[in-house]
């Protein structure tokens, strides 16, 4: 059983005053999350139900949280990034305990599954009727847990963490090697009433295209990133702006005359690319689809490979939801203090493994989310939020408008999911 009076993790709890002035002020500027709140008060769309968040846990995340919860939801929530969390929100929500939260700034990848596994498992031990899922960690977390329970049961046998490259996978892995064995029932018993789940990202639906299509998705799940009034705001115009407050919160660079190179011209990237253009920066695109290619010739962004810019340019921003983008390679080539940045929502945009094993490679750290990387010649590159999305390490995310458009998204598709009146097909 667990500690009712206890049922949170934040880092300080003593910051809850500063989190709640500062939702105050965001719940103005979200006028769609307040308006849903409104029209859906006296029908309690969500009372008696659980559910279980997995999204950065910012102060305009806490205004999602505390709308889900005004609709009759009871609510766990943990950040879907180690270094995204606003420890003052998540200390206001634990406070007013209108969510049993469990994020903090800078977890480890332990303690990263560790949060996510309390966010989905509630008092009584049961799991979720609906998730909110921002990059599929929480909604793969069930579903390679009940794969790994299976194989447990049937032959013993435990996922192997040197089996699988990144370092968030390992970590989860090892997370199960731990958790499976005390109660190889678990998470099964935590899908068993999950009706469906939402997702807010690009990289979180592809990868329920790629489980939907080897038929592993048991759930129905609701693609919140392709709604108009997400991807072509929260994307493009939110990224406008959380770009360029996460390199100068980092870095506090000049932009203009800077040369910047965005990979990816998607939705992401057009705003990356804006945002550089617009504070006087000379712009490069690398682009690996033709027509977002011509897109970024007609904006009038010089078109580059990689490989052709490297040496000369001063800030690298990847964008694109893909792997491999920056390699070593590349890294040793960049001109001293070249500011190294990944907006996209996993770190392996950058190569970040191949960074730390490079033979004598030293890395400094300036601030938190800040390090400068020495080759042994002695000229360096700065690396923002260890590769991780830099707008949320670096700085705060996105401003509250345009969350407003992504989270009103969020709560009218967990509306739908409980609908009794809806006809969803699993997976
Ligand atoms: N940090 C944030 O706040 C935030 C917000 C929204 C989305 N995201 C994430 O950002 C990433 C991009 O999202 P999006 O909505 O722009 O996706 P998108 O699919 O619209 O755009 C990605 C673009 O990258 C291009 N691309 C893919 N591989 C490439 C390569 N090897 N070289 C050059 N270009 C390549 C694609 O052709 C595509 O045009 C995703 O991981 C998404 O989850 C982050």
């Amino acid at each position: 059983m667990e500690d009712l009076n206890n049922d949170f993790k934040v880092k300080d709890i003593s910051l809850h005053e500063w989190g709640r002035k500062e939702i105050e002020l965001a719940e103005v500027e979200m006028p769609g999350c307040m308006a849903t709140r409104e029209k859906y008060k006296e029908q309690q769309p969500f009372a008696g139900k659980k559910i279980s968040g997995s999204l950065h846990m910012t102060i305009q995340t806490a205004v999602l949280i505390e709308s889900l919860n005004s609709l009759g939801a009871e609510v766990r929530w943990c950040s879907c990034n180690i270094y995204s969390t606003q420890d003052q929100a998540a200390a206001a929500i634990a406070k007013a305990d209108t969510g049993k939260v469990f994020a903090w700034k800078g977890l480890t990848l332990n303690e990263y599954w560790w949060c996510t596994l309390k966010a989905l498992t509630f008092p009584d031990g049961s799991g979720p009727d609906s998730i909110v899922d921002d990059g599929g960690d929480m909604t793969i977390m069930l579903i390679e847990g009940m794969k790994w329970e299976k194989k447990y049961k049937e032959k013993q046998e435990l996922p192997d963490p040197e089996s699988v490259t990144g370092d968030d996978e390992k970590a989860l892995y090892q997370f199960y090697r731990e958790v499976i064995p005390q109660d190889p029932e678990r998470f099964h018993r935590l899908s068993k009433n999950v009706k469906g789940i939402s997702e807010e990202t690009t990289t979180g639906v592809h990868r329920l295209y790629q489980l939907s299509k080897k038929k592993l998705l048991p759930f129905v799940a609701i693609n919140v990133n392709d709604s108009v009034t997400k991807s072509k705001f929260d994307n493009l115009y939110g990224c406008r702006q959380s770009v360029i407050d996460g390199v100068i919160r980092a870095t506090d660079v000049m932009l203009a005359g800077k040369k910047v190179l965005v990979c990816g011209y998607g939705d992401v990237g057009k705003g990356c690319a804006q945002a550089f253009k617009d504070n006087h920066a000379v712009v490069y695109v690398a682009e690996v689809d033709p027509i977002c290619a011509l897109q970024a010739c007609m904006e009038g962004f010089q078109v580059k490979r990689i490989e052709t810019v490297v040496q000369d340019i001063d800030i690298f921003i990847t964008a694109t939801g893909n792997k491999g983008i920056i390699s070593v390679a590349h890294m040793e080539k960049m001109k001293n203090n070249a500011i190294v940045g990944n907006i996209g929502h996993f770190d392996n945009e950058l190569d970040m493994a191949g960074l730390k094993a490079y033979p004598g490679i030293k890395r400094i750290e300036i601030k938190p989310q800040t390090d400068r990387w020495v080759f042994p010649d002695g000229h360096g590159i700065i690396i923002l939020a260890d590769g991780r999305l830099l707008n949320l390490g670096c700085s705060t995310g996105h401003p509250s408008f345009v969350m407003s458009n992504s989270f009103t998204n969020q709560i009218l598709a967990q509306i739908s999911i409980h609908d009794p009146n809806s006809t969803y097909q699993n997976g």
